[in-house]
């Protein structure tokens, strides 16, 4: 079973981010990246779309052999992971905007959120919120519109920074000092978001986080792989490949999968 895979999934191209982390500090894992990018944004979807999808990807990642699973989207796991805990044996590693450290951090007492609809309307999230964030002001803010640019290849463009200013604005004027990224696809905005940003504001990704509860709950199952050879990646995509190889290195073994 320790040599079995490390399944991970988003609705697209955004969860590389935290397979980053991962890959980093796990290298002699053998890793599989699931982009559900035909589906994309999950975001709008309602939560019955989002655990049928999320049931879709995990089946595929089971029927590879996965040991564990990382639901590396926050719209996936703030609506579809408590699904696939009761209902899946092998553990699953969700992700959910960093809100505590921010709310446990801010001086002016007022912090940015940027997440999906989907992870900002969730159950989960408002648990959250209300636990940790209660006395704190918090400016959520939908990023509509995002995802679908990045899934495209506009990272880079200009309709990418007006939006980004739009939704910042808000933020900037009720000062916040900590932004939370509460979307796998956001922690590609980072030089956009530092050029657009007062330099005092601090931007918040959970990606090593992710990486370092994943480290220790293989380690609690004994799942860890124990040999010292770095493993292999396998990206499976559905949509557009030129995208996803954009994201991560190009040597990387990139297959267009009909999912
Ligand atoms: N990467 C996903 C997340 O973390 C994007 C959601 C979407 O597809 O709208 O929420």
């Amino acid at each position: 079973m320790n040599k079995q895979p490390i399944g991970i999934f988003d609705s697209g191209v955004g969860g590389t981010s935290i397979w980053k982390a991962i890959n980093k500090l796990l290298p002699n894992e053998h890793t599989i990246y699931l982009a559900d990018s035909a589906n994309a944004p999950y975001g709008p979807k309602g939560k019955d779309a989002i655990i049928e999808l999320s049931i879709k990807n995990t089946e595929y990642l089971l029927s590879k052999g996965c040991k564990l699973i990382v639901v590396a989207c926050n719209t996936a796991t703030t609506n579809a992971i408590d699904y696939l805990r009761s209902n899946y044996k092998v553990p699953f590693i969700g992700i959910e905007p960093a809100i505590k450290p921010a709310a446990l951090q801010t001086k002016t007492n007022t912090v940015g959120i940027l997440a999906t609809k989907g992870t900002l309307s969730s159950a989960l999230f408002s648990k959250t919120s209300n636990l940790f964030a209660s006395n704190i002001n918090v400016l959520e803010q939908n990023g509509d519109g995002i995802v679908e640019l990045i899934e495209t290849g506009q990272l880079h463009s200009e309709k990418m920074k007006s939006l980004l200013k739009i939704y910042l604005k808000p933020m900037i004027e009720a000062n916040i000092d900590y932004l939370v990224l509460g979307c796998t696809h956001y922690p590609y905005l980072m030089p956009l978001l530092i050029e657009l940003l007062p330099k005092h504001v601090k931007i918040i990704d959970s990606g090593e986080a992710v990486a370092r509860q994943t480290k220790a709950v293989l380690t609690s199952h004994d799942l860890l792989n124990d040999s010292s050879s770095i493993d292999k990646t396998e990206f499976f995509t559905n949509r557009n490949l030129d995208v996803l190889k954009s994201l991560v290195n190009n040597k990387s073994d990139i297959q267009y999968l009909d999912f």
